[in-house]
């Protein structure tokens, strides 16, 4: 192993060596968000929080898995149902199956994507990704700093803050700490967009003492998390409510993943996890 952790498992999306920006002695929750979901791009310190994770509820990869399928369905909701043709994916995470891009531009080719996200992995790979694609960029950027993504060369050229847009913030704002304020930061990212803009979202959940086993999850979940990754926040349905400003939530409103236009799956309804991710789609007025 070199200094840096485990530069032989790393597989080059264009061959060569492990770029000096990824840290593989330092877990990233892109890469433990990876393992969870099957992916090869993680580190032994990575699959260390995923697998503590696991110990402690044996059927979490449901909710990232969920996570995937909510993605799915609400960037088809805005892209085929609201006529929705430009998105900006905060958070974007490592590419997967059934990417933003690719559901988008299933329902119209020239539908554009910009990916955001501050891990240098998500951007060694996903430019690899990406390499053929005009409609789709990815950048690094910071969600702490909002002017820095919508000032953006790439951004300003892909998106056109005259027309509405998908602004999706997937499993990224309960990575941040009360101090860094989520709230402002989405309120900040969600004031450029004009009337008929949708904003999604999904988010670590506690339901407090209405669903008690689900409670205690979430608090042991907390905990696995802010040890070993040092962020995690599950907060109250309402905490998340906020995020979404005066935009109006479409039906079903703050649902579970899974319970968002979705087939009741009895196998994941009955988990004491359901409750603990939450999601939904708001649309400005
Ligand atoms: C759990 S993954 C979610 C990926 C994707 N949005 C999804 O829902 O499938 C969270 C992503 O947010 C990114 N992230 C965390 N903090 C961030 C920050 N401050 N600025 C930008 N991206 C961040 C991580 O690198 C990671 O890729």
């Amino acid at each position: 192993m070199s200094e840096r952790g485990e530069e032989r498992e790393w597989a080059a999306p264009n061959g060569g060596p492990l770029p000096p920006e990824i840290d593989t002695t330092k877990p990233s929750i892109a890469r433990v968000y990876d393992w969870f979901l099957g992916g090869k791009d993680n580190f032994a310190v990575d699959r260390h929080v995923g697998e503590a994770t696991v110990k402690l509820a044996p059927d979490a990869p449901l909710v990232p898995r969920q996570n995937r399928l909510f993605l799915q369905r609400a960037v088809r909701y805005m892209a085929a149902e609201a006529g929705i043709r430009q998105f900006l994916d905060i958070g974007s995470g490592l590419p997967t199956q059934g990417n933003v891009h690719q559901v988008a531009q299933e329902v119209d080719p020239a539908a554009r994507v910009v990916y955001v996200d501050n891990d240098p992995m998500v951007l060694a790979h996903g430019r690899a990704l990406l390499a053929t694609n005009s409609s789709t960029t990815v950048i690094q950027a910071d969600i702490r700093e909002p002017r820095s993504i919508l000032e953006n060369e790439q951004v300003q050229q892909f998106v056109d803050f005259s027309e509405p847009v998908g602004l999706l913030m997937l499993a990224i704002l309960h990575h941040l700490a009360d101090e860094e304020d989520p709230g402002g930061l989405a309120t900040a990212l969600r004031a450029p967009l004009v009337s008929g803009s949708f904003v999604a979202i999904s988010h670590f959940c506690n339901p407090g003492e209405a669903y008690p086993e689900s409670a205690k999850v979430a608090e042991e979940a907390e905990a696995v998390f802010n040890e070993n990754l040092g962020t995690g926040r599950w907060r109250t349905p309402e905490e998340i409510t906020a995020y979404f400003g005066d935009f109006e939530l479409v039906e079903p409103g703050l649902a579970p993943l899974a319970g968002w236009r979705a087939e009741p799956d009895p196998d994941v309804s009955r988990s004491p996890l359901y409750r603990t991710c939450v999601a939904g789609v708001g649309r400005k007025p």
